[in-house]
């Protein structure tokens, strides 16, 4: 797979058709059964990841046996990986070789946590910005009339606001105590967005960290630019206002066109891609809302799971295991979505960062070689924080018509009755929609409820359920900096994983660019750039403007 001349698309392995061959055995048989096959499924089936500082206590644990997997599929996935090279893949991941085949460029983020060395270029030290983002949390920053600097808005979007937005909400205290710095995330161009974040804000005592790679983005310019506009207005024209700023950015010049002082415009490195970024300079409002020993142990988490995946064979290989799993319920079982359900309302964040992470990494066809792939690759990522998602879309799930794969995330915790609660919950969820309710389990419910015997036959149709959801369950012992870590690293390598083997390049976004030039081509009125729908709905919205215009009068 090195490169296109020595590229074979997945699908031309021997191993993929072993595969699709195990798909069509194994589509129809329901799991439980699988575990009548082989009744120590749940332990050969799982895997766990060491505490580096504590070996024997498990930093991670990972049960695959509520996949629709058995033994010999498992030896044909892995199999698929020999064929595919992704040791020579994960060999040059981590050697900063051009794995970015597109970009022509290193995916090194891993050299942000200390995983691999940092390749040749800029913005892979973070000294100034870890600095900045100290003094930040001490109080030792001033606006320009002087006031301390207590409130922090980060305007970024995508891999700029996700990453951060999820680690402060998971690791932050809420409220954090009295005079405890405050973080907000502003990133729709939507104007609710910031005038929220600007509503609870004192302009003499906030700082706006304009966090884009390229500092390019409308959406982050637009409302960078409504942000200084505030902050004149509170604060006077003449008022120093870059004291209200700093940036995450590598477009320095850019940065500095817009004001920002240049030592405070703290770069990121070409070959970290933007939703690979939280481990970066982007993680500056994080460092600043919990500090740097809780910062390290966040990089320390991620270092763990890259030390693992680049040296852990795939038969004991997490992210290889993850990954593999991925693989075959999107391309041979063709499920078509991947539920994200972490059972932790600090991870509420987590689908959304993981929607971006699987979408914008593998939702693509086109191969290495230039040519369409025939198998399906990253499936529709949804999801939400159990319990919540039990009270609302679980029914589907249950009784629908859909087949979803599911990863339930699963941080143990404190032992206090709700947060035991909450694990009940997501064990009793994994295990009911594996297993279902057959039509006699239903009649046996109702009739425990002592209703007669023709309400029991008329009702019970309606409380079975197919079961058969595959799972997995990642069973963290609590959340913490560390454990986060070694949970986005997790993911951000079982993207790694799929991508290879699906001979795609993860680590671009050129997809993305269609929608921004016809958004530009609308904002400048090119008449004709347009169909005959979309013109004429811009038409009908600029009426709406004009009524509203006039009705405001
Ligand atoms: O448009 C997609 C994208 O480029 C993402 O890949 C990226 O995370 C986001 O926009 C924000 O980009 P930037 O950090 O350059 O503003």
């Amino acid at each position: 797979m090195s490169d296109a001349g020595a590229f074979t698309a997945p699908q031309r392995l021997p191993a993929w058709t072993a595969l699709a061959g195990h798909a069509r055995r194994l589509a129809a048989r329901p799991i439980p059964a699988l575990f009548a096959d082989d009744p120590a499924r749940a332990e050969h089936l799982s895997l766990h990841l060491d505490t580096p500082a504590a070996p024997g206590r498990s930093a991670l644990i990972a049960d695959f046996s509520k996949q629709r997997l058995d033994g010999d599929a498992l030896a044909d996935l892995f199999r698929l990986a020999r064929e595919a090279r992704l040791d020579d893949g994960i060999r040059r991941l981590f050697a900063g070789e051009a794995v970015n085949f597109t970009e022509n460029r290193a995916a090194a983020h891993m050299a942000m946590r200390g995983g691999c060395p940092p390749p040749p270029g800029r913005g892979g030290d973070t000294r100034a910005m870890r600095a900045f983002a100290l003094a930040l949390r001490r109080g030792e920053l001033t606006g320009a009339s002087g006031k301390t600097l207590r409130r922090l808005i980060n305007i970024g979007i995508g891999g700029s606001d996700l990453g951060p937005r999820l680690a402060v909400e998971a690791l932050a205290i809420p409220g954090g105590g009295d005079g405890a710095l405050q973080v907000d995330f502003v990133a729709n161009i939507d104007p609710r967005e910031l005038d929220a974040a600007l509503a609870r804000a004192d302009a003499a005592a906030t700082l706006f960290v304009v966090s884009s790679k390229s500092f390019g983005t409308a959406e982050t310019l637009a409302n960078a630019s409504a942000a200084r506009r505030w902050l004149c207005a509170a604060l006077g024209e003449k008022a120093g206002i870059g004291a209200h700023f700093a940036a995450i950015s590598n477009a320095p010049e850019a940065a500095a066109a817009f004001g920002i002082p240049p030592e405070r415009v703290f770069p990121l490195p070409e070959w970290v891609g933007g939703r690979y970024s939280v481990w970066s300079a982007t993680g500056l409002p994080l460092l600043a809302a919990i500090g740097e020993a809780a910062f390290d142990a966040f990089l320390a988490g991620g270092r763990t799971m890259d030390e693992h995946f680049r040296s852990a064979p795939f038969a004991r290989n997490l992210p290889v295991w993850l990954g593999l799993a991925g693989l075959w319920n999107a391309s041979f079982l063709h499920i078509q979505n991947l539920a994200a359900l972490p059972y932790a309302h600090g991870l509420r964040s987590f689908p959304a960062w993981l929607q971006q992470l699987e979408m914008e990494s593998n939702g693509k066809r086109t191969l290495r070689d230039g040519s369409q792939t025939e198998a399906a690759t990253a499936p529709i990522v949804w999801g939400g924080a159990g319990t919540v998602g039990q009270h609302a879309f679980h029914q589907l799930l249950y009784q629908g018509t859909r087949a979803a794969a599911l990863d339930f995330i699963v941080p143990v915790g404190e032992d206090e009755p709700r947060q035991r609660a909450l694990v009940d919950n997501a064990l009793a969820q994994s295990a009911a929609l594996m297993a279902g309710r057959a039509l006699d389990a239903a009649r046996a419910a109702l009739a425990h409820r002592g209703l007669p015997a023709a309400e029991i036959e008329r009702l019970a149709p309606h409380l079975t359920s197919t079961g058969g959801q595959p799972s997995t369950t990642l069973l963290l012992p609590r959340l913490d900096a560390f454990h986060l870590g070694v949970l986005l690293a997790l993911y951000e390598h079982k993207v790694f994983v799929e991508g290879w083997i699906w001979g795609i390049n993860p680590f671009d976004q050129y997809g993305v660019e269609l929608g921004k030039e016809m958004a530009r081509a609308l904002a400048a009125g090119e008449a004709g750039a347009q169909d005959a729908s979309t013109a004429r709905l811009a038409r009908l919205a600029e009426a709406f403007r004009q009524t509203g215009r006039t009705e405001k009068k």
